[in-house]
């Protein structure tokens, strides 16, 4: 058995105005407020990290932001700065996430980058990788993902891993309704730590949160979440609606 305590993280995309988001989240606040056997974490869009902050206050859910940029500030029009995100309240940062890469030309030395300016600042990464389908297809996940993993973590210290959280979101899964089947993800996060463990250490890459994200659903996480490497889901679609989100926290009743 590990210690990694369990993550269930919603990560909203572009969806919910400031006052849906404020709505949405004090509803998670009341349907999670019994839960301490999981941490819990959203994600919401920039414009409502401030409001939604003033209502997780207190509580035991976690904010994170959905991209930053690695420069503290300058001109750098429409980008948004780790200490901007400090400030909104944000303890955390997903950086990588595959439709940042597909649409907008984030690459692994741009995650790189942003990955170093998060930890410099304070802020908790959450560091997406994941494969399309025709590269699992070709039989290039695992070199795909070593890919990644070594670009995308160039230069961290052993230390600087006890902050990251890894999340493993196969391309195809995404909300697309096809989940990785619970063996395919296990096969991954253990060969992920084992790549963690190669370079770090054995000790640290236990420590390591590996999440699952793709197409995860109250109907499929309890699966999900019984892999030993599985530490928890970043969800997408199932994450909008706060009873079924709440339903994803509560997968171990
Ligand atoms: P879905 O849960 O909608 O497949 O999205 C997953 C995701 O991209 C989370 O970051």
């Amino acid at each position: 058995m590990t210690s990694r305590k369990p993550l269930i993280a919603g990560n909203w995309k572009m969806h919910k105005t400031g006052p849906e988001a404020v709505e949405s989240s004090r509803q998670l606040v009341k349907l999670t407020a019994a839960v301490d056997q999981v941490d819990v974490m959203i994600a919401p869009p920039f414009t409502a990290l401030a409001q939604v902050a003033e209502v997780l206050r207190g509580t035991r859910i976690m904010l994170a932001a959905q991209n930053m940029h690695w420069e503290t500030r300058g001109a750098f029009t429409g980008e948004i700065s780790s200490e901007m995100l400090i400030s909104a309240g944000c303890t955390h940062v997903i950086l990588g996430h595959s439709e940042r890469r597909q649409f907008f030309g984030e690459t692994d030395q741009t995650v790189n980058l942003k990955l170093k300016a998060a930890l410099a600042a304070g802020l908790r990464p959450v560091v997406c990788i994941g494969e399309s389908e025709s590269e699992r297809e070709e039989g290039k996940t695992f070199s795909v993902l070593d890919k990644q993993v070594q670009n995308g973590l160039k230069g961290l210290l052993s230390d600087d891993l006890k902050e990251l959280i890894l999340a493993y979101e196969p391309v195809w899964a995404i909300g697309t309704g096809k989940t990785a089947s619970s063996q395919q993800a296990q096969e991954v996060h253990a060969y992920l730590r084992g790549q963690l463990a190669e370079t770090y250490g054995r000790a640290i890459a236990d420590k390591v949160r590996i999440l699952y994200g793709g197409s995860v659903k109250p109907s499929n996480v309890a699966e999900l979440m019984a892999m030993d490497d599985v530490d928890g889901a970043l969800v997408g679609g199932a994450s909008l609606d706060p009873e079924t989100f709440s339903k994803l926290v509560h997968y171990q009743n």
